[in-house]
């Protein structure tokens, strides 16, 4: 049976220069919203040597997630996941950004760990906006609503979002709640389903150069003076960090993290 890595996100950005770094004997699925950008996609991974097909899927749609997760089975044994789908402040309110952002990542976890064997990977991706938030802000309880009653998890969280005067901060505090979550939640399905043998982790990265880093870099242009090398990432540099912690041979890695923002949240104590 062929193995199949599924790239939520994998149009373009972080998620397709993380497709690449995949081993080649797998069937690579990328997908998200746009089907002409996932062709395209397509098109560079087959001339790079790699069997790939493109699925549409809104992972904030919970059939559109279960659709895309019974065609990945349909083709293989499910080895890796790549929650890479997401939508920052200037894409989105708040509510758009926390039920794609946030219940995308559960909607995801829950529909492929279903159909995931001893072995398996899921990595989703967050943000180091995650560690932004004052610690009072950050209610557990209420992330656990997400799986139980979402109208509850939105109209709590949207309550905190509302704290900011202008719209593009209200945006802001959204992503840095979603994000934070997407934290909280893969390390909560690592411990969840890790007697199934399925590795949950979580990677943050800072501020990338892809179009979504791009659209940010004003806003989030003030966190690149803390980065080490004071510079933003590239998506190429992100996609090796993705693939590694997506790799089978990294099997002690779960319920943890990963930052990889070129040192931004930890420089903020060196200045
Ligand atoms: N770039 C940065 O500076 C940065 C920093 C920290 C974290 N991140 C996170 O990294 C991840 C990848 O972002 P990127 O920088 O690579 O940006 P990107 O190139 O814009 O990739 C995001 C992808 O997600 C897809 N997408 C958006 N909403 C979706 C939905 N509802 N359902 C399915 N797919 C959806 C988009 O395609 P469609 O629009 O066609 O659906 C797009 O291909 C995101 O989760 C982002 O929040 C990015």
């Amino acid at each position: 049976m062929k193995k199949v890595c599924v790239i939520t996100g994998g149009g373009s950005g972080m998620g397709l220069a993380a497709a690449k770094y995949m081993p080649k004997d797998k069937i690579i699925i990328v997908s998200g919203r746009t089907m002409s950008k996932l062709e395209g996609a397509v098109k560079e991974l087959e001339e790079a040597g790699y069997e790939a097909f493109a699925h549409t899927c809104d992972t904030s749609d919970r059939e559109s997630v279960k659709a895309l997760a019974e065609y990945a089975a349909s083709l293989g044994e499910i080895t890796n996941v790549i929650n890479a789908a997401g939508l920052s402040p200037a894409m989105a309110d708040p509510e758009k950004l926390l039920r794609v952002n946030a219940l995308g990542t559960v909607y995801v976890n829950k529909e492929f760990s279903a159909r995931m064997n001893e072995g398996s990977v899921i990595v989703d991706v967050s943000s180091n906006s995650a560690y932004v938030l004052p610690k009072f802000m950050i209610n557990k309880k209420t992330y656990a609503l997400a799986e139980t009653n979402e109208d509850l998890f939105l109209k709590k969280s949207l309550k905190l979002c509302r704290l900011p005067k202008d719209e593009y901060n209200k945006s802001g505090f959204a992503y840095a709640l979603s994000k934070n979550f997407v934290v909280w939640y893969a390390q909560h399905c690592a411990f969840g389903y890790g007697l199934k043998g399925i590795r949950v982790c979580s990677l943050s990265p800072g501020l990338i150069a892809t179009d979504m880093g791009n659209k940010e870099a004003n806003a989030g242009g003030d966190m690149l003076q803390y980065t080490a090398e004071n510079r933003m990432g590239t998506p190429e540099e992100l996609g090796y960090a993705i693939a590694t912690v997506a790799d089978e041979r990294n099997g002690y890695l779960a319920g943890v993290d990963i930052l990889v923002d070129g040192g931004a949240t930890n420089g903020k104590n060196f200045h």
